[in-house]
């Protein structure tokens, strides 16, 4: 066991207790795996965005990455569904009941062909009048839907936006979309969770990428509606704020701040109080990602603590003028605001993200 280029893994029986791991010998990354009587050896990097593809899983013949779910033969290396794509082959020995791997590869890595997700393109504003989205987060029964005081003003001031102030608009509805929760990559490490979100690149059917779009792209202003639950915003929000963690993580990770001359603001209402406590929240957290803030960014409606009677909640907000007005000057004051940003064009690409370490890039 001279040779050099052969490395002793350990004993055999030992390495058969674990159907994958991952090894680093040096500077070779090797995803060892053993499954019906056999081991396999092959290049731990995955070749879409480095996940670590020993510490993924094993599905019948396959190593599945764990950060987006490509997937390698875990004999040959080859990816069945990113072919020609393949990960290097290590050759395997067995001696005197030690395994030995060949550190040189026995077949090289294999580039993927395959074309970028459509969300990691290039951030540039199209051209155009100033697009306002309106986010609504409110949840309700879809076959017998209520009347929502927030949605009620947000389509105010969408309506607002296209007629008065000649806007292209867009509303968005939380509850017409089926997305996951936050799986938390980010836990395994600051670069597992990625822009495009890891959940968006490995399930096509989630849809919050009608939201990346409309945030990161499309929208100029964003004009986000909740009710007031439990003194917070609706679930459905923080839902979509924690799928937005692969937005503020490009500021940490990779120094690059994806929310570019855009605008948020709020409209907030329900029957109990705490509305600058919601306010807060959503101001710190699209803050956070990048976006700005006119004068007075929200408006609001409570009738306070002791107001059980929803109902007159309901016909306070559906009769107010002084809040439908308030709704339109909001995003009269966004599109201002949105319209100044486009003209100067000088996005914040890049932040120093004062007292905090950034992550080595
Ligand atoms: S890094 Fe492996 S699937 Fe994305």
């Amino acid at each position: 066991m001279s040779d050099p280029k052969w490395h002793k893994l350990g004993a055999v029986a030992d390495l058969k207790k674990q159907p994958l791991q991952a090894l680093d010998i040096g500077s070779v990354h090797i995803a060892l795996s053993y499954a019906d009587g056999k081991f396999g050896a092959i290049g731990g990097t995955c070749l879409h965005d480095g996940g670590p593809l020993g510490e993924g899983t094993l599905d019948n013949a396959c190593v599945v990455c764990p950060w987006h779910g490509w997937t390698f033969d875990r004999l040959t290396g080859e990816s069945p569904a990113e072919a020609p794509a393949a990960v290097a082959r290590f050759n395997l020995k067995e001696e005197n009941g030690d395994l030995y791997v060949g550190l040189e590869p026995a077949t090289p890595d294999k580039a993927p062909v395959t074309a970028a997700h459509p969300l990691a393109r290039e951030i540039k504003r199209e051209p155009g009048q100033v697009r306002v989205v309106g986010l609504s987060t409110t949840a309700m029964n879809h076959e017998r839907p209520r009347f929502s005081t927030s949605d009620y003003l947000l389509e105010t001031a969408l309506t607002h936006a296209r007629e008065k102030l000649g806007a292209e608009t867009k509303l968005i509805k939380l509850n017409d979309l089926s997305f996951r929760a936050c799986e938390g990559y980010y836990s395994r490490g600051a670069d597992t969770c990625t822009w495009p979100c890891t959940i968006t690149q490995q399930d096509a059917s989630d849809q919050m990428k009608e939201v990346y779009e409309a945030l990161v792209f499309w929208g100029d202003v964003i004009l986000v509606g909740t009710p007031i639950r439990w003194g917070a915003p609706s679930s459905l929000y923080f839902r979509m704020a924690e799928r937005m963690n692969c937005i503020q993580n490009q500021i940490t990770i990779a120094n690059r701040v994806l929310i570019r001359n855009k605008v948020a603001s709020f409209i907030i209402t329900g029957g109990q109080d705490n509305i600058q406590g919601v306010a807060g929240l959503m101001m710190v957290f699209f803050g956070e990602l990048g976006f700005q803030f006119p004068q007075f960014p929200f408006i609001a409606h409570s009738r306070g603590w002791t107001a059980e009677d929803m109902d007159v909640n309901v016909a306070h907000v559906r009769e107010s003028a002084e809040l439908r007005d308030g709704a339109c000057a909001l995003v009269g004051r966004c599109a201002a605001m949105a319209t100044a940003l486009i003209s100067a064009d000088q996005p914040v690409t890049s932040t120093e993200r004062g007292g905090r370490k950034a992550h080595p890039i």
